[in-house]
């Protein structure tokens, strides 16, 4: 991860995503750095108002009713975004689908959603995003894309979540090298397994951790100026790199079932 001059404290963020626990967790850490306006853009925004308020009361949120699959709505959601916020200083793309089961036997039709959901679309909000961005920097602006160490490597049991996980990183750091100069930074999170509503009922992977760490990490580092990958917890970086270059017989004993 690079260091880089230090920036203005970002007091806006548009959050695509706006009902995820590390995103409500993030925004409440941001808070701490000045947030002080967050615009929700989600599927269903009363609940993501909720989740939010109750993580934070120090940031005004916008709800605004968003649905990733549905590219034609970006429009109506920058316009929106804009007229509440302006320009946002910060954009975090929180959207994810894992369900229980991201493996072997998922349906035609559920492995396309899955891929949709997880890589084609947030792709597609993000170039949208990046494009305005760049246009508009200011004093600088920071995109951040929650990827997974599930994209590192894919498992047996979740390759269609972690392969579109994979594609997202690989777009998200391709986009940061394209954005390179223009004032807007990418910081892409690889977070492992995060107790949310979305691991709800699943056996928690060895190094899990919670949103407010992911969060905390997430905060220093965009308040920092900080860009590149950003693994939580760290170890996961070094350890992840060891993991992506095992033999494939002792990974699939490694990684078992989970
Ligand atoms: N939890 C983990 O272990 C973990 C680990 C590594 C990375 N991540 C990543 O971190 C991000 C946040 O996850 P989380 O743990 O905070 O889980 P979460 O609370 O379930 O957040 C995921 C969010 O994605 C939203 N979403 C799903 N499909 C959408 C769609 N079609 N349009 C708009 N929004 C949609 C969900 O909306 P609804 O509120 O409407 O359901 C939800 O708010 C995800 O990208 C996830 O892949 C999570």
């Amino acid at each position: 991860m690079v260091a880089r001059r230090s920036l203005r404290p970002p007091q806006t963020a548009l959050v695509l995503g706006g009902g995820s626990d590390i995103a409500a967790a993030c925004v409440a850490a941001l808070a701490g750095h000045g947030l002080r306006t967050a615009v929700l853009a989600a599927r269903d925004p009363d609940a993501a108002r909720a989740r939010m308020a109750a993580a934070t009361d120090r940031v005004d949120l916008v709800p605004i009713r968003w649905d990733v699959l549905d590219t034609g709505a970006l429009d109506d959601l920058w316009s929106t975004t804009t007229q509440a916020v302006g320009t946002p200083d910060v954009v975090l793309c929180a959207v994810g689908s894992l369900g229980h089961h991201a493996g072997l036997g998922m349906s035609p039709t559920d492995v396309e959603a899955m891929a949709r959901t997880n890589y084609a679309a947030p792709a597609a909000a993000l170039a949208y995003v990046a494009e305005r961005l760049a246009a508009d920097p200011g004093d600088g602006r920071a995109m951040v894309v929650l990827s997974s160490v599930a994209g590192v490597r894919p498992r047996r049991s979740n390759f269609v979540y972690g392969s579109s996980k994979a594609g997202l990183d690989s777009f998200a750091r391709g986009l940061g090298d394209a954005l390179h100069g223009s004032g807007v930074r990418m910081l892409v999170v690889r977070p492992g397994f995060v107790r949310s509503r979305m691991t709800t009922g699943l056996d928690p992977a060895p190094f899990a951790t919670d949103p407010e760490v992911v969060a905390g990490a997430v905060a220093r580092a965009v308040a920092g100026g900080r860009d590149g990958v950003l693994s939580v917890p760290p170890l996961l970086g070094p350890l992840f790199a060891v993991l992506a270059n095992l033999p494939r017989g002792l990974w699939r004993r490694i990684a078992g079932d989970r």
